[in-house]
């Protein structure tokens, strides 16, 4: 049998969006498409202010220059991540300053944060590893506290809660990803997400080029101008219709993941001691609600990952580890990290391995997983 890691929904009507998307005049950004997409959106997520993007990583970078960052100005975030808020602070002008993360959820450890906010600290990335929460109450107050602001990095956790409250809407900036690997993708593409309608405007602004051509198309201004510094991070009619398929079917989308996820987590939890020495499946904190974007199991060591991860290819399923920290990476390093900072960040790079998990799987494919890992864990 063969398992892939990841499979892409195929929504029933995503080829006659697509074909309307390419035979209408406007293929472009904010279409028909882009409205019903962003609108099913803001119901999902009881919020307004929903820009779609070209990726997390362009929304990222728009919460950013929102912040008009000085030389000197840091923000903190997760050293276990993906480089992407990274990036986005270093190009707009900032200081990314990492922390390290807990063990449980692999999330940002509000004591790290807490032990690096200083003067020049403006803001707060936290990043929703695999769609579980970040300890949000711990971080909203650290930041109220400290006057910073909270960009949710929810490239994974669109339609995952905490507290009930969706992901992304408890910062006052949330991004999202549609990326090909993400529960609900166009490909490549993105949201980003403002409750205040002031700042929601600029952000438009921003992604148009630093124009306020939006205004323009909704007949608020008769001609449209460069108004400030910009750029191009609007996403096409396309991927929008793309988009707009796979969100239509967000239930049927996240019941399947659901249904494998649980019988990874029922299969294991039943294991034995032996089993439970070699590995763990992942914890979900009773009030964090998943989107079921990852199920991962944390072996005991690198050399027992990798052993599972060998022996599961050898039976057709493509599992896979994850990131490799910003602090031990080669632009982590000439930032002046050192690989003794932050253990626990290095610890989960080296134990974390993910089953594979898409909504093309069977509950028979996952329960043949599940098997073989088991049958792994007691031959170990
Ligand atoms: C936590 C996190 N943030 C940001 C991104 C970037 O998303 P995108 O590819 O849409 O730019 C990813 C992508 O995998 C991610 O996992």
């Amino acid at each position: 049998m063969k398992v892939n890691f990841n499979e892409r929904y195929q929504p029933r009507n995503q080829l006659r969006y697509i074909e309307n998307a390419l035979t209408s005049e406007h293929l472009a950004s904010d279409g028909r498409y882009a409205a019903h997409s962003g609108k099913i959106l803001g119901r999902k997520l009881n919020a307004e202010g929903i820009l779609l993007t070209t990726s997390a990583t362009a929304a990222l970078e728009l919460a950013l220059s929102l912040l008009h960052l000085r030389p000197g100005d840091e923000v903190i975030l997760p050293s276990y991540n993906f480089p992407s808020a990274a990036n986005a602070v270093l190009r707009c002008g900032g200081q990314p300053v990492l922390c390290d993360i807990e063990g449980v959820t692999k999330n940002l450890d509000p004591e790290s944060v807490a032990a690096h906010i200083t003067r020049k600290t403006r803001a707060i990335i936290p990043a929703h590893y695999g769609g579980i929460s970040c300890e949000m109450d711990l971080l909203v107050r650290l930041a109220s506290e400290n006057h910073l602001v909270i960009i949710e990095d929810a490239a994974q956790a669109l339609f995952s809660s905490y507290r009930s409250v969706p992901l992304g809407t408890l910062g006052e900036y949330g991004v999202y990803s549609f990326h090909y690997t993400k529960n609900f993708s166009c490909g490549e593409g993105g949201a980003f997400l403002c409750k205040v309608q002031e700042t929601l405007l600029e952000a438009e602004e921003i992604r148009d080029n630093g124009t306020d051509r939006a205004r323009f198309f909704r007949k608020e201004s008769k001609f449209y101008s460069w108004t400030r510094p910009g750029t191009n991070h609007v996403l096409s009619e396309a991927c929008s219709a793309l988009l707009y398929s796979q969100i239509l079917e967000s239930k049927r989308i996240l019941s399947r993941r659901k249904a494998i996820a649980e019988v990874y987590q029922n299969a294991l939890r039943q294991g034995s001691d032996t089993i439970f020495q070699k590995l763990q499946p992942m914890k979900v904190p009773v009030f964090m609600t998943p989107n079921y974007h990852t199920f991962y199991v944390d072996c005991a060591s690198l050399a027992d990952r990798e052993s599972l991860r060998l022996f599961l290819l050898k039976e057709g399923i493509d599992a896979r580890s994850h990131y490799i920290p910003l602090h031990l990476s080669v632009y982590g390093k000439k930032l002046g990290y050192s690989p003794a900072q932050f253990p626990v960040s290095t610890s989960a790079a080296e134990r974390i391995l993910r089953l594979p998990l898409h909504t093309q799987m069977t509950e028979k494919d996952a329960e043949f997983v599940a098997e073989r890992v088991i049958r792994w864990a007691k031959k170990r």
